[in-house]
């Protein structure tokens, strides 16, 4: 029995066998059906925001929404965050396959040095306001970077992709760093090869005068595990704007500054600054229930809850919720945990919560580890948009190879006036 959708359509009594492939439909199929005698290009589906529909076939994430589940190539998350680094992991996500011992090295070693940025980079950085936020000037930069690497339009070649590759996932710590030394006033600091590559992240942030900066190995690592955790989530709305600039052929430097802007946003990576500003403006564990009513009210959300695609516990949040106690235990306590455990105690019992499945996500407990570790809360969309990069390209260089793709053309249902004849402006009332 072949796998097919057998549709009948009422006004015309025909029927049509749609193929099932892989649990989809092709929409294309369903144009054969016309929806009246003029038709001709047949029937299509409705679905803003992509609530249904498969827009690529990928290999890189699998993510079970219902039951919890994350995995990069394979390989589950919780494995790879007690067990890999944020490199190894990338090299996973963009090359199919955890590197060998031999590889890792090699990957390492173009990582480190690609680092430095030029120095025009930084003049350009240096022109911002004193007070830009830091994710403006990140995918600003990042948009800038197609101006210093023009042989990145050839992005049909191999080699050439390669290259872009390593440069992309070396030096947007650097420009995070820039960006973060530059809003308050201190000199950048060249990265450091002798450091690993959240070691010398740390380096870039937070060295003042002395000549070596001592990285400490559990924030080190803490860094690490947050960066394997954000790396790629599949087609989420700036890997989505990723692959639809990047359809246009445009060189991968203008495709990520695109997708940098779609994460800059309080409903997507902007949600763990947003959880901040939230903890901070309720204030006291005593205030929590008042702001609920609100919530439920529709007076505001409860960011770094809820999710598209998970209706259960997002599983990068249960590791996060352990890298906060090792992270706490150098830093010490961060005063919001409190409302933080408390806001989700009440939460996952209330019944508007429940029956609309809304759990904790990745950046409800992110935001209190990074301000723990001295981040200020406009950095922390930055600190998404490091890590997510090695998620873009490989998302971005699986959409170039693949066949099926073509520019991203969305189809409208036009609701508009019909036509009618222009009105000369003295005849308009
Ligand atoms: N607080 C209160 N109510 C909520 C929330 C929330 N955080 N999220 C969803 N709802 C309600 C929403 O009002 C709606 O209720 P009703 O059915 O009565 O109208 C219902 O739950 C479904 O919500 P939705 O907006 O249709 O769900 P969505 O899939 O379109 O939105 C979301 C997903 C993540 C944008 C949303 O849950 C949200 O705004 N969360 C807060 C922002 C946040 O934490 N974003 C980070 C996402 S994880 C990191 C990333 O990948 O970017």
């Amino acid at each position: 029995m072949p796998d097919t959708l057998t549709v009948t359509d009422n006004r015309t009594g025909k029927q049509y066998e749609i193929p099932i492939k892989d649990g989809v439909i092709n929409a294309t199929a369903l144009r054969q059906i016309k929806t009246g005698p003029e038709d001709i290009a047949g029937l299509a589906t409705y679905d803003p925001a992509f609530m249904n529909t498969a827009s690529c076939r990928s290999k890189i994430t699998y993510i079970d929404g219902d039951q919890g589940v994350l995995e990069y190539r394979g390989y589950p998350i919780e494995q790879l965050a007690e067990r890999s680094t944020y490199l190894e992991t990338a090299y996973l996500i963009l090359f199919g396959e955890l590197p060998s011992a031999a590889q890792l090295k090699e990957w390492t070693t173009q990582i480190t040095f690609h680092t430095m940025l030029h120095e025009n980079i930084k003049k350009l950085m240096e022109g911002f306001q004193y007070d830009a936020h830091p994710m403006g000037v990140f995918l600003s930069t990042v948009g800038a970077f197609s101006t210093f690497y023009p042989d990145a339009k050839k992005i049909f070649d191999e080699a050439s992709r390669k290259k872009q590759i390593h440069r992309l996932i070396a030096k947007v710590p650097s420009v995070a760093a820039y960006a973060y030394r530059h809003s308050i006033g201190r000199p950048y600091i060249y990265p450091d090869n002798d450091l690993s590559f959240t070691g010398n992240f740390l380096n870039m942030l937070f060295r003042m005068t002395e000549l070596k900066y001592k990285v400490d190995p559990a924030l080190e690592r803490a860094l690490d595990v947050l960066f394997i955790l954000h790396a790629d989530h599949e087609q989420n709305c700036s890997t989505s704007a990723m692959r639809g600039i990047g359809s246009s052929h445009v060189d991968p430097y203008s495709a990520m500054a695109g997708a940098a802007a779609a994460l800059y946003g309080p409903l997507h990576g902007g949600a763990n600054e947003a959880v901040l500003r939230m903890l901070n403006e309720i204030g006291s564990v005593q205030k929590i229930p008042d702001f609920i009513k609100r919530v439920k009210a529709g007076e505001g959300r409860l960011m770094g809850f809820g999710h598209r695609v998970y209706k259960s516990y997002d599983p990068r949040a249960k590791i996060i919720k352990k890298t906060a106690d090792e992270v706490f235990e150098v830093t010490g306590k961060n005063p919001l945990l409190e409302i933080a455990l408390e806001l989700e105690r009440i939460a996952l019992q209330d019944e508007y919560f429940v029956t609309r499945k809304l759990y904790p996500n990745v950046d409800f407990y992110s935001g209190l580890i990074y301000q723990a570790m001295g981040f200020p809360v406009e950095m922390f969309p930055v600190l998404f948009a490091i890590p997510r990069t090695s998620g873009w390209i490989a998302q971005w260089e699986e959409m170039i190879l693949d066949p099926e793709q073509k520019i991203a053309r969305p189809k409208q249902v036009y609701i508009g006036a019909s036509r009618r004849d222009y009105v000369p402006l003295d005849k308009r009332s």
